[in-house]
């Protein structure tokens, strides 16, 4: 049988086209990782014990492919209590992480040559989801402040099919405001547009910036598909659980992708992320204000030089720092990563990603100072080879 590349489906193709998401490595020894986007704190104690109290009652077998009904119920009894409207554990599908739900959503939803609106820098999956499913992306660059540039949104969708963002957003750190999903939904008012609202960070919200949820917006709550993990809060990346919240009559086409895709997923990491729910905030909290301390402390460290710009990051655990040097970001990582600092180049986040870089927060105040030291030895280096630039906006 000939299994030479030539057997590469169009569709993997596709994605292998466009795609600008790096293939993750390890740190090499000695090197300080500013790339990782996932918790370097352990998963909560109560959760793994869930988790391991599952197994060992024999939860081992098949689960309800939507997902374990008192789970379900679970994520619907907290989706109401923050939102204020009624949802059903039949609005709810549990996925294969964040991962599993923005691909069910795409795959179930979204037609080849829909028009998908996306702001950009944005989380890279989503440009490699619009091409798994033959979609048009219809890219809008930020504002200069990484908010949304609400004009550029207004001309670019009439007409869209989809409008996907996630909030707070990865890479740049920012909180969208609830005017600025209100402009959204006044814009869409009376069109057929659906919005996937990734907020997969809606955990990690630091200092004065308030999060609203998709959810809690007129005009949008109707449309919305949340696509919800608990990865990052809870420090779950590796058990690979997450949910969709969509209306009642955009479930099915959703679940019908999950189960061709998944079947059931694993039984005690269901059991596991129902334990995740009943933790308090309180119980959660020394993880948010660690990466808030960690931020402030990041910003502290960058804050005497005028050629970075970071935005203010209130959210996720990143910062997006923008350099005015004619080099792109994908050899500044990589420069980087031979002076002993891993960050992820811009570019990967779309075209206006470019000539920045992302660091993440997710490591010890330590780390950020040895990684920080060198990205700013290296800023100097670009200085005196290219000129001293002018201050950043
Ligand atoms: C914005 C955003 N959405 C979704 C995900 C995927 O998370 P999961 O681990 O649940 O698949 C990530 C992971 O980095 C992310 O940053």
């Amino acid at each position: 049988m000939d299994m030479s590349p030539a057997h590469t489906s169009q569709r993997a193709n596709d994605i292998a086209q466009v795609s600008r998401r790096p293939a993750l490595k390890p740190a090499a020894a000695g090197t300080v990782s500013l790339a990782m986007g996932e918790p370097d704190f352990p998963t909560p104690a109560q959760v793994s014990s869930a988790g391991i109290a599952a197994i060992e009652r024999g939860e081992t077998h098949y689960a309800d492919q939507n997902g374990l009904p008192q789970l379900r119920q679970a994520i619907a009894a907290r989706t109401t209590l923050q939102t204020g409207r009624p949802y059903a554990p039949e609005q709810v599908v549990v996925t294969h992480g964040g991962t599993g739900g923005l691909s069910c959503v795409f795959l179930g939803l979204v037609d080849p040559g829909a028009r998908v609106v996306m702001p950009e820098p944005t989380y890279s999956l989503y440009a490699d989801l619009v091409a798994l499913v033959g979609a048009e992306p219809v890219l809008v660059p930020l504002a200069d402040d990484l908010h949304w540039d609400l004009d550029a949104l207004a001309a670019a969708l009439p007409g869209a099919d989809a409008f996907v963002f996630c909030n707070p957003c990865n890479p740049t750190g920012i909180v969208h405001t609830a005017e600025e999903l209100q402009f959204v939904a006044r814009l869409l008012d009376g069109t057929d547009t659906l919005v996937i609202s990734d907020e997969a960070y809606s955990g990690l919200v630091f200092g004065d910036a308030t999060y609203s949820s998709v959810l809690n917006v007129p005009g949008l709550a109707e449309r919305a598909l949340l696509v919800q993990t608990f990865s990052k809060t809870y420090a779950m990346t590796g058990w690979r659980i997450g949910y969709v919240v969509a209306p009642q009559h955009l479930v099915a086409p959703i679940a019908r992708i999950h189960r061709t895709i998944n079947g059931s997923l694993a039984t005690f990491t269901q059991h596991a992320a129902l334990a995740a729910l009943e933790l308090t905030e309180a119980e959660l909290m020394p993880m948010v204000t660690a990466y808030a301390e960690r931020r402030d402390f990041a910003i502290q460290l960058l804050s005497g030089r005028d050629d970075i710009c970071l935005g203010s990051p209130e959210g996720a655990f990143y910062a997006f720092l923008r350099y005015p040097y004619p080099v792109p970001s994908e050899a500044v990582a990589n420069d980087l990563s031979d002076r002993g600092v891993l960050v992820r180049a811009g570019a990967e986040y779309g075209p206006h990603g470019e000539h920045a870089v992302r660091i993440s927060f997710a490591t010890s105040k330590a780390s950020l100072r040895q990684g920080i030291d060198i990205i700013c030895r290296y800023l100097d280096e670009l200085a005196d080879r290219h000129g001293q630039p002018q201050p950043t906006v």
